[in-house]
């Protein structure tokens, strides 16, 4: 059942393992990188709970040593203060140029230990263990790391390729179902940009993989890495093709302000919610057939997931304010909002050629029914 996906880089070119029990085989893929059989690990305390043994005892069948360090679970983790204590921390276990870190955890760990191993002796290599679906499907591949700063998410960072991905699809079992939906937020998205027959699959298997059947979560992981792994080796420093990972991205960063990066609404339900209304958006545009949104929201509605803005509980603002927290994105270029909209399932495409009226109209239709 594993599966290997190459993400093709030149000298930064790398595999991402993926499958059930990759832990227990940590020691055997990760020692051909060392050294020395030694290595780093950063965490977070829920995760160490679960998972940090089994890490243990697999690199140990390759005779490789860990030490490592569990910073809080949550966001407010990617900061500068864990920052400083996770870089201080590795300098003090005397980790060299030559020896690897791993990250081991979701997309905070896999953000944070990423960009720590990036300027760490001006640059270390690093391993990305992710442990919820979201990292495995799209954080932990790619190169993008960093933190957040008060000013905004992901503003202070580099991109550095990880040198390897393990993505043990075993853990997946220790989410929450509202976590693990979340991150199929993500995975839908994949087959909404650019694999109609990918989201026809999801249709049909979507609650196998929800409910736990693991070939149908390692075609889904698969799937999801293979087209983002495409995409990175297009354009690994998104200047072009690599923002069509952005799809639903746009609404969904200004939903995720409007909610104060709470707990009303996770990243990938917000992803979710952000393609459906980017369906939505190009279909008013004629860019899309009227069905399609439709399709979108019958998907994520037969999944279980948040769909709408009546969704997403409390208060939300208005429409231009909410188009007013669309232009603070980080990804807005010359004053214009980009978006990426749809020409049919599985064909998006990045434009700036948006009129804020049709936005706007979008976002009051969606919350005069919410
Ligand atoms: N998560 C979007 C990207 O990696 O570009």
């Amino acid at each position: 059942m594993l599966q290997s996906v190459h993400v093709e880089l030149g000298e930064r070119s790398y595999d991402v393992e993926i499958g059930p029990e990759l832990l227990a085989q940590s020691g055997a893929r990760i020692a051909p990188l060392l050294h020395r059989p030694k290595v780093a690990v950063l965490t977070d305390e829920n995760v160490a709970a679960l998972h940090l043994g089994a890490l243990r005892d697999g690199l140990a069948t390759a005779g490789i040593e860990m030490s490592s360090l569990a910073l809080p679970a949550g966001e407010a983790t990617k900061s500068w203060p864990h920052f400083e204590r996770a870089v201080e921390w590795l300098l003090a276990e005397k980790v060299e140029r030559r020896d690897v870190v791993i990250a081991l955890g979701g997309g905070v760990i896999g953000d944070l230990a990423g960009f720590a191993a990036a300027v760490l002796r001006r640059g270390v290599r690093f391993v990305q263990i992710p442990t919820s679906l979201l990292a495995q499907v799209d954080s932990s591949v790619g190169g993008k790391t960093g933190i957040n700063a008060p000013q905004g998410k992901n503003l202070i960072g580099a991109f550095h390729q990880p040198s390897l991905v393990l993505a043990d699809t075993s853990v997946l079992a220790t989410m929450t179902q509202r976590d693990f939906l979340s991150g199929y937020g993500e995975v839908v998205k994949y087959g909404l940009l650019g694999d109609a027959a990918f989201f026809e699959w999801l249709e049909v298997n979507g609650p196998d993989v929800a409910g736990g059947d693991m070939a149908a979560r390692v075609r889904a992981v698969t799937r999801s890495v293979q087209m983002k792994a495409e995409i990175v080796a297009r354009d690994e420093t998104e200047q072009g093709d690599r923002a069509l990972l952005n799809l639903g991205h746009t609404f969904c960063h200004a939903l995720e302000a409007a909610t104060g990066y709470s707990d009303r609404l996770l990243h990938g339900e917000g992803v979710a919610i952000g393609c459906a209304l980017a369906f939505e958006l190009s279909s008013r545009l004629g860019l899309c057939s009227q069905e399609d949104p439709s399709r979108v929201r019958a998907h994520l509605r037969d999944m279980g997931m948040k769909t709408d803005l009546g969704d997403i509980p409390g208060e939300l603002p208005g429409a231009g304010a909410l188009v007013d927290l669309m232009a603070q994105d980080k990804k807005v270029i010359d004053g214009q909002l980009r978006f990426i909209l749809a020409r049919g399932i599985g064909q998006a495409f990045v434009t700036s050629e948006v009129p804020r009226e049709a936005v706007l109209s979008v976002l009051k239709d969606a919350l005069a029914t919410a």
